[in-house]
């Protein structure tokens, strides 16, 4: 079923009366004072873990949080009510929407006198909505990393462990070929891909236009390295119109896909071989997905793009230096994973010091980090 399956789904504004949100549930003890039978149960829950990631792929194949949305009406809807009238069990579709409320995606609503739970969008279920001018959202992100062809690498991991020089899990799952490689040969591939750059992009392009005061002060031409779409560059040049040339720099596949945008030029070649030269650089997750030899090379194109005094501004994920069971160093150290497993066993998230000393041997003179947003650092390396 296509992601607009479920787009005419009986919504009903009025199901809004008589609403009860569930209690969340009461704090768990500290892993270090759990008993026998609380670590067991821990366990099962890691050991089952996969569950969540495939309900939330299963829910937007399905259109649903789109159809909950409904242009903003966010009303609670039942698994019925969300799925085609006659449908012979809404309850498989209720089981994977209470797990998902589990996980705060989805907020659970019993409402007085009826017998099925109702569901809306939390704060995080909106992520899985659009809201810029794109039309994409996390909701491509997701399915992004839940295609078949990138879930094939995952049983491979230990592979990645005992070979960490070798051929990353997912060029083992397809015969030698990288991710990079595989989204160049397949065309749906490379827009789920595009598209899930884009759903990212967005909201953190405006929380670094809104935070980042002066930083492309002087630029007059700028160029992405790596800039997929050409979507950020679109977002800086549509806020900084002291930008008047934008040149989007990526692999001839993804180019040769991206749409037109008024004032980018697409360029498509090998950063490895040669960057197209401005006044700055742009460079947004890049570095994660290579080797600190890749990265270093990498830098070192950018620095002789460069102009005397020309800034290369990357943002990347920066892990943090301690381990600690908060949202943001689990998103950091799972993304760091899924970096091992689809791109390169060696290519890593990194901490602002080994960001610096990447920089350093690269030839950059000076280095900043500004943290504008809780997953993306702004890493300012100036030539
Ligand atoms: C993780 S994506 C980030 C895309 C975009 N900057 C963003 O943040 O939305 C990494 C990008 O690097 C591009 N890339 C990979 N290898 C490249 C190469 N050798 N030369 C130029 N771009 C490359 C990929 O095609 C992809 O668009």
């Amino acid at each position: 079923m296509d992601r607009t399956a479920l787009a005419h789904s009986h919504h009903s504004t009025s199901s809004k009366m008589s609403l009860t949100p569930t209690q969340p549930p009461a704090a768990e003890p500290a892993t270090a004072e759990m008993s026998p039978p609380e670590a067991r149960l821990a366990m099962m829950e890691l050991a089952n873990m996969i569950a969540v990631p495939m309900a939330l792929t299963a829910v937007i194949r399905l259109g649903v949080p789109a159809a909950v949305w409904a242009g903003g009406a966010n009303a609670p809807l039942s698994a019925a009510q969300l799925l085609p009238p006659g449908h012979p069990d809404p309850s498989v579709l209720e089981r994977l929407l209470r797990l998902l409320a589990s996980r705060g995606v989805f907020s659970e609503h019993a409402a007085d006198g009826r017998p099925e739970r109702r569901y809306a969008l939390t704060a995080v279920g909106r992520t899985l909505v659009p809201s810029g001018p794109s039309g994409a959202s996390y909701a491509d992100y997701v399915l992004q990393h839940h295609q078949d062809a990138l879930v094939l690498a995952w049983p491979r991991l230990h592979e990645a462990v005992l070979d960490p020089a070798g051929p990353e899990p997912f060029a083992r799952a397809h015969a030698g070929v990288p991710a990079y490689a595989y989204y160049g040969q397949d065309r749906g591939a490379n827009e789920v891909m595009l598209r899930a750059m884009t759903g990212v992009s967005e909201p953190f392009m405006e929380a670094l236009l809104d935070g980042y005061e002066g930083g492309f002060e002087g630029v007059a031409t700028l160029v992405d390295v790596g800039g997929s779409s050409g979507a950020c560059l679109e977002m800086i040049m549509r806020r900084v119109p002291t930008i008047r040339e934008g040149v989007n720099f990526d692999l001839p596949d993804v180019v040769a896909a991206a749409p037109t945008i008024a004032g980018v030029k697409h360029v498509g070649g090998d950063m490895f071989k040669s960057i197209p030269s401005g006044d700055a650089i742009f460079m947004k997750w890049v570095l994660t997905t290579w080797t600190n030899d890749e990265c270093t090379a990498i830098l070192k194109k950018c620095h002789e793009a460069l102009p005397e005094g020309g800034k290369l501004i990357a943002c990347e994920p920066v892990v943090p230096e301690t381990t600690d069971a908060s949202t943001r160093t689990r998103a950091l150290l799972e993304n760091d994973i899924f970096v091992m497993t689809t791109y390169r066993t060696q290519g890593r998230e990194r901490s602002e010091e080994e960001f610096r000393q990447l920089g350093l041997t690269a030839g950059f003179t000076s280095f900043r980090a500004l943290y504008l947003d809780p997953f993306y650092a702004v890493l300012e390396y100036v030539k």
